[in-house]
């Protein structure tokens, strides 16, 4: 899945000099919510909204236990037949108490009928669908036990007096004696009364009816208006857990079946699957004719790659070596053009990792539907991906090139799953950072080969290295592997699937990949593929076939893959490598963000790496050389006269690099007398490298500032980015103090030369550059010029949005809109930020709400901020796949900072409860919210904040709490030891 953890990497441009901006919004949320339709009835029904990675069965079993939700259906403890009361509460270690499936049973192929309907039940105004689904699987192991997953499903009451009814593919069938819904667990139970015998075949046949919510999990449903008329799709998002919320299924990854599937649906929808339709007919049901389309059977899958939709949408087809692609969506976007770059280079990626994994794609169709309500950024459905709007529709009337990338490279990541990920498939959820790091890597290289010109390669950098690192240098960040003994624990899976699975993983295989030679690398992929095609693996299988292409190649390493790469896999964080060029010492240590931080928890390997090292010599590449040791002594980097060495060449290398005084002084000079004699990349790694040394109190923060004294002669989009990024440290920090000023005057004048080149470059802001980064670094220079208050940047975007107002003609370019929305609206006042609003409201796509739905976050009026925030709780104003982010913007304004905190905390449990599933990702939340905290008093109030709702909870936002609290007590400290030396510098560092 692409989650918006991803999303949010793409590069996008910073209006207002923020952070991190998503155009998408939110994380993927996680836990539960109260249907409001429920909740209306008077039933208390706590609606599965397990529509994330993060949250497998467990956590949301325990958050629902929490609140005292019970599962719709005909819920009844072991003792009762099937429809009594409710589960046995006492935990007990029958095998329905567990988590993990028995072994007994493997299914082979499932028939599932689903209806459902886009029109709310008369009778209890629930959308519904109802189901029937026969299972064969074949007995492995004797039992008289039958567990299948099974969450908010309401089953019918058979003939049998029975949940379910089995018979047996040759002979008998021992008879159920008991059955029950187990919903903790989420299982169907049937006790039977003679065993199921090894080697024999079964047939488990069931009628049930679930609720269509718009809980964006499992089979849920999504709207959306054409025009005046509302129109319902029904979709799936069944990773990881929620296959068993639209039928009873052995829903593990492990357990790959065939699967044979019909949708039942009005004659004007278009009904979609992971097979291609095989025909549609019409029937007669219950006295209703509807139609009936039956999909080719699937290869052999995993259930959470399942994908059933029914809506009224419109595609763009062509084919590619005969497979069929097409991209579905809302008939206007469709008519709109839409659809057509995602058409355009979805046939060239597939060719692309045709070659790249030697295999030719293994479905005959690859359908890609863009979904209003979605969760994550897309999910890699085998043969039926499906996406939010934004990643997946281009206009170019509408579109920045920023948002144009990311469709490209969450094409290519989902793409990228088709083979890693669904044809060959990881047993178990704790090897996804294999499955997710993978494809966040190649999903660069995806995108590269259709987008050549980009460079897009070279931002991964940016967007997974040093964005990992801040997470990674910290002494709660934890290995790659989730541990099997604590795969039951929701605080050690809410940490799983989040910035470490994606980009941590992404880096290291960029790394081996690189070390290995990419000959090598494919070498082994492609064999690993190949043997376990249809099957599932562990991590280390992908080792074996490295390891065997490297010794067939002869490739030169200094040890096992399985040896190198544990040091990075298996232990948290990353070194810091540092080379003394006087003495030719290099050493590593363990690199902490904090060097207070709490000792982490000890490592197998030590904190020690074996770390390879790419590096050149006074402009010069030198031959690479491994770090095997501690410490080891480099002859080779010792250094003479004016000669100086850089190491982590473009960093392909997952550590930082610190030197000698003397060397960075040799480096700091390199940079202001000819910048272009280090590689742009290594650019961007010197200000991130020591910045973030500074932080470590490896170095003094004045000599990380001085790495930006030479911006003003830079024009790359790199290291401007990178600039940007930690100084945004320093506006959190200080923009509320007597630092703000000097700051401003002396970044100002860094970024003044900056716009005048692109003003130059555009012919007064009327071209576009033509280089993909330079379009990039042209917002920067917007945002930087106009949140340091140059004059002439403010005049230009509060000309071009009044030009607009005026008008009623948008013409602002799509690059330049969120940042120009976004300081238009900041130098304006209501009337500027209505006519946003208006705007937002009448926008026909996605992509241009987005820009404006941040813009109006960057208002100065307190009151319009306030207002803003109460919408974020009006689905009918933010659509709650939106809201979480929303609150983060305007915590991200200096001025809304306290006004979403106190906002957060005067709505807290209701947003927990009402919010809790869908949208909210409580730990984004919390990070954004309370990012400025550094003083005493903010530290108090978050303390206070954790105590008066421990008894709401903070959801996947407990961990988040604590490290809240942490990050604050390290800024009050940071900000008393450096802001003296910070003042005094940005006060000294211009030239009077
Ligand atoms: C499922 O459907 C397929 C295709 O119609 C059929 O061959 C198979 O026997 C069915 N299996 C069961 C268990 O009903
Ligand atoms: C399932 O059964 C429960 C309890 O009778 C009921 O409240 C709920 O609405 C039912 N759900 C559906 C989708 O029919
Ligand atoms: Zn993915």
């Amino acid at each position: 899945m692409c989650h918006l953890l991803m999303l949010q990497k793409l590069v996008i441009p910073q209006p207002c000099f923020q952070t991190v901006r998503t155009e998408g919004g939110v994380i993927m949320g996680k836990g539960f919510y109260i249907s409001k339709v429920a909740a209306l009835g008077g039933v208390v029904v706590a609606v599965a909204a397990l529509s994330t990675i993060i949250a497998l069965s467990v956590v949301y079993s325990q958050e629902r236990s929490k609140n005292n939700g019970s599962d719709g259906g005909a819920t009844a403890g072991p003792s009762a037949g099937p429809t009594a009361g409710p589960p046995t509460p006492p935990p007990s270690n029958e095998p329905w108490d567990k988590y993990r499936l028995p072994a007994h049973l493997v299914p082979d192929h499932y028939n599932v009928t689903l209806w459902p309907r886009l029109t709310p039940d008369p009778a209890t105004g629930l959308y519904i669908f109802t189901g029937e689904s026969t299972v064969e699987f074949e007995c492995v192991e004797d039992t008289d036990l039958i567990l299948i997953h099974s969450n908010k499903l309401n089953y019918t009451t058979l003939e049998n007096g029975h949940l379910a009814r089995l018979t047996s593919a040759g002979g008998a069938a021992p008879s159920i004696t008991q059955s029950w819904l187990q919903t903790v667990t989420q299982y169907l139970v049937l006790r039977l009364n003679g065993k199921l015998l090894k080697g024999q075949r079964y047939h488990l046949y069931t009628k049930f009816t679930g609720e269509l919510a718009d809980d964006l999990g499992g089979f849920y449903r999504s709207e959306y208006f054409e025009g005046t008329v509302k129109k319902v799709i029904a979709t799936t998002q069944m990773q990881p857990t929620d296959a068993r919320k639209s039928f009873p299924c052995f829903d593990e990854p492990a357990m790959k079946a065939y699967f044979f599937i019909t949708l039942m649906h009005d004659a004007d929808k278009v009904a979609l699957s992971n097979g291609a339709a095989i025909g549609t007919t019409a029937v007669t049901v219950e006295g209703v004719t509807v139609q009936q389309t039956v999909f080719e059977r699937t290869e052999k899958m995993s259930t959470y790659l399942l994908a059933f939709i029914v809506c009224d949408y419109g595609f763009v087809n062509s084919t590619t070596d005969g497979v069929l692609i097409r991209i579905f969506a809302r008939k206007p976007a469709i008519a709109a053009g839409q659809g057509d770059y995602a058409l355009n280079i979805t046939g060239p990626i597939l060719k692309f990792f045709e070659k790249y994994y030697n295999s030719s794609y293994p479905l005959p169709k690859s359908d890609q539907i863009a979904i209003p309500d979605f969760n994550a950024g897309a999910m890699e459905n085998w043969g039926l991906i499906t996406y939010r709007e934004t990643a997946l529709l281009y206009d170019p009337a509408f579109s920045s090139n920023s948002n144009k990338e990311r469709i490209a490279t969450i094409i290519a990541h989902e793409l990228a799953h088709m083979w890693f990920g669904n044809l060959v498939t990881l047993r178990w959820w704790n090897d996804l950072w294999l499955n997710e790091g993978f494809a966040s890597y190649v999903e660069y290289l995806g995108a590269n080969d259709a987008e050549p010109s980009w460079n897009v390669k070279d931002l991964m950098v940016l967007n997974d290295v040093h964005r990992v690192f801040a997470v990674d240098a910290l002494a709660s960040s934890h290995p790659l592997p989730l541990k099997r003994d604590i795969q039951n624990q929701r605080s050690s899976l809410s940490e799983l699937f989040d910035a470490i699975t994606y980009s941590k993983g992404a880096s290291v295989l960029r790394m081996l990949s690189d070390f290995l030679t990419e000959d090598v690398f494919t070498r082994g992929l492609q064999s690993y593929l190949k043997e376990f095609a249809f099957g599932s693996t562990v991590y280390t299988d992908l080792w074996k076939h490295l390891q065997t292409a490297v010794e067939e190649t002869g490739t030169d390493i200094p040890t096992t893959i399985d040896n190198i790469m544990n040091t990075w896999v298996l232990q948290m964080g990353f070194p810091v490598v540092t080379i003394d060029t006087a003495t030719g010492g290099i050493s590593q240590k363990h690199f902490l963000l904090d060097p207070d931080s709490a000792t982490p928890p000890p490592s197998p390997y030590n904190y020690e790496w074996i770390v390879p090292i790419r590096w050149m010599k006074t402009g010069v590449v030198q031959n690479p050389r491994w770090l095997q040791e501690k410490s080891e002594t480099a002859n080779e980097m010792k250094t003479t006269g004016d000669e100086w060495v850089l190491a982590n060449l473009n960093v392909v290398g997952y550590y930082r690099v610190n030197y000698d005084t003397a060397n960075w002084n040799k480096l700091l000079n390199a940079l202001s007398v000819d910048h272009s004699i280090i590689p742009v990349i290594n650019r961007a790694q010197l200000v991130d490298d020591s910045f973030n040394l500074a932080r470590a109190k490896i170095i003094p923060t004045v000599q990380a500032l001085d790495t930006t004294k030479y911006l003003d002669k830079e024009r790359d989009y790199m290291p401007w980015k990178s600039a940007i990024n930690n100084l945004d440290f320093f506006y959190l920090m200080f923009d509320r103090t007597e630092v703000y000023g000097p700051m401003q005057t002396y970044l100002n004048n860094k970024v003044a030369p900056l716009f005048q080149y692109y003003k130059d470059m555009t012919g007064n802001w009327v071209n576009i550059p033509d280089g993909h980064l330079d379009q990039y670094n042209q917002v920067n220079a917007i945002s930087m010029a106009c949140k340091t208050g140059l004059p002439e940047c403010t005049a230009l975007v509060t000309g071009w949005f009044s030009d607009w107002m005026t008008s009623n003609i948008n013409s602002i370019n799509p690059n330049l809109r969120s940042t120009v929305y976004c300081n238009a609206i900041a130098a304006g006042g209501a009337a500027e930020w209505n006519f946003a609003w208006t705007q937002f409201e009448s926008a026909t796509i996605a992509i241009e709400a987005d820009k404006l739905r941040y813009a109006l976050s960057c208002t100065r009026e307190p009151w319009l901020l306030n207002r803003y925030l109460e919408y974020t709780l009006d689905p009918e104003k933010i659509r709650k796949q939106d809201a979480t982010s929303t609150i983060v913007y305007i915590a991200e304004n200096v001025v809304g900072q306290s006004l979403a905190w106190d906002f957060i905390r005067a709505h807290w449990s209701y947003i927990f409860n009402e919010y809790g599933g869908g949208s909210f990702s409580f730990s984004n939340l919390i990070n954004g919210v309370t990012k400025r905290f550094s003083t005493e008093f903010e530290l108090q109030q978050l303390r206070q904040f954790k105590e008066d709702n421990a008894d709401v909870g903070f959801g996947s936002g407990t961990l988040a709490v604590d490290q809240a609290i942490e990050k604050t007590q390290a800024n009050i400290k940071w900000v008393g030891e450096n802001k003296k030396n910070v003042l005094n510098w940005f006060e000294t560092a211009l030239p009077s």
